[in-house]
């Protein structure tokens, strides 16, 4: 058969955490790859309560189609959650996605058509480049720094290209780490309205801080509704629900919904149901103080093994929240060469060229603590020091 795939699919790569992943299910190797929520702290047990509840008080009424906003009752939830991150909206306001990775689809959607330049922290998430590449956008990296995406940069670059939008992760950045600070968000979003920039704030990681204080979302700012804000259920109760949101202005929204609509009509109602009952009837809070409480611990077996073990040359962030800290290593390493060697010491990372929308940063790779206890991330991190050092070796010796 010669079957006639679109023009975009000749663009479209397989993602290579997509693949590391089907090798890391092997229960011998540690595994920095993935980015997932530590499973044994989910809250299955609050969760069976929460959907016996919906299903004998509601019965068929929970299973039949709802509407595309999201379930009113699930709305008003987030409503208070926003309020609780220093975002005042009404439940006209949200828009319960399929994840927030649906957000990104339907914004690429809503907003790209194809040439069409996307402005985006250098790194950024993986899945959302593959997200926009689908709509065949071109990428604007902007650098970055310790303290994450330079508002002088964002200028520069929305001076000279019609953009379309800028795509930000302002916390516990994916990949590396990194929290914007309260200046930059304002000095940011002051950029956005002189050069009349769309910001997609990206946050599915604010919750989880483990050290120093909160910093207010940009759109806790905007003024003038052109901030679309992200965020999840997934790191805060399950990624199974699939269950996200976007919080947006009435003229963004509303095509937010036409495209979703299109795309699966609505998020599963049942999902939404059962999270708003156990979100209703269970303590979340106490819940993700658990969560931060373990993630906080493994983040510091990751900082404390590093400093351990890793030769020298090499240098990591240090996250204040997250599930992600990122190493940078000397200027000649290649850790996408590097992984096979890893994953034959029985160790995993994500190679750090994978995040760069325009080429760069192979000598940096990304590592997950939240899904490893700290004894094995003490292993884990030994290995891989010792594969850096070899490495570094050969290199001197060549
Ligand atoms: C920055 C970022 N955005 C979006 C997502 C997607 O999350 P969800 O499970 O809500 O689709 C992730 C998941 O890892 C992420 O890291």
């Amino acid at each position: 058969m010669d079957a006639r795939f679109s023009r975009r699919m000749t663009a479209m790569q397989p993602s290579s955490i997509r693949e590391i992943l089907k090798v890391t299910e092997h229960p011998e190797i540690i595994s920095f790859a993935g980015g997932l929520p530590a499973a044994e702290l989910f809250p299955v047990d609050d969760v069976r309560t929460a959907a016996d509840c919906v299903l004998s008080q509601l019965g068929s009424k929970a299973l039949q189609y709802g509407v595309t906003e999201g379930v009113p009752a699930l709305r008003s939830a987030i409503v208070r959650e926003m309020a609780e991150r220093g975002v005042s909206c009404g439940v006209e306001d949200i828009l319960v996605t399929t994840g927030s990775q649906q957000s990104l689809d339907l914004i690429g959607k809503v907003f790209l058509d194809p040439g069409d330049t996307v402005l985006t922290e250098n790194p950024t998430y993986l899945a959302a480049i593959q997200s926009f590449q689908c709509f065949e956008a071109s990428f604007a990296a902007v650098p970055t720094d310790d303290d994450g995406i330079i508002p002088e940069a964002v200028d520069e670059l929305a001076s000279r290209l019609k953009a379309r939008f800028l795509y930000v992760i302002p916390n516990f950045q994916n990949p590396t780490g990194r929290t914007l600070s309260a200046e930059r968000r304002r000095a940011l979003y002051e950029v956005a309205c002189a050069r009349d920039l769309v910001i997609v704030e990206d946050d599915p990681y604010g919750k989880l801080r483990y050290r120093g204080a909160d910093v207010p979302p940009i759109k806790s700012w905007d003024e003038q509704g052109r901030v679309i804000y992200l965020s999840t259920f997934s790191k805060t109760v399950a990624p199974g629900f699939r269950t996200g949101w976007a919080v947006g202005s009435a003229e963004i929204l509303s095509r937010l919904v036409i495209v979703k609509q299109a795309a699966d009509l609505h998020t599963s109602s049942l999902d939404q149901l059962v999270l708003e009952r156990y979100l209703r009837d269970f303590d979340n809070a106490a819940h993700v103080a658990r969560i931060r409480a373990a993630y906080g611990a493994r983040c510091a077996a990751m900082e404390s093994s590093l400093a351990a073990f890793m030769p020298s040359g090499y240098e990591w962030t240090r996250p204040e929240g997250g599930m992600f800290l990122w190493v940078t290593g000397p200027g000649d390493l290649d850790t996408t060469a590097l992984l096979p060697e890893a994953l034959g010491e029985n160790v995993a990372f994500v190679p750090g060229a994978d995040f760069f929308p325009r080429g760069g940063g192979r000598e940096c790779m990304r590592l997950n603590f939240s899904c490893s206890s700290p004894d094995l991330i003490e292993e884990g991190i030994s290995r891989l020091a010792r594969l850096c050092a070899r490495v570094g070796e050969k290199a001197a010796a060549r």
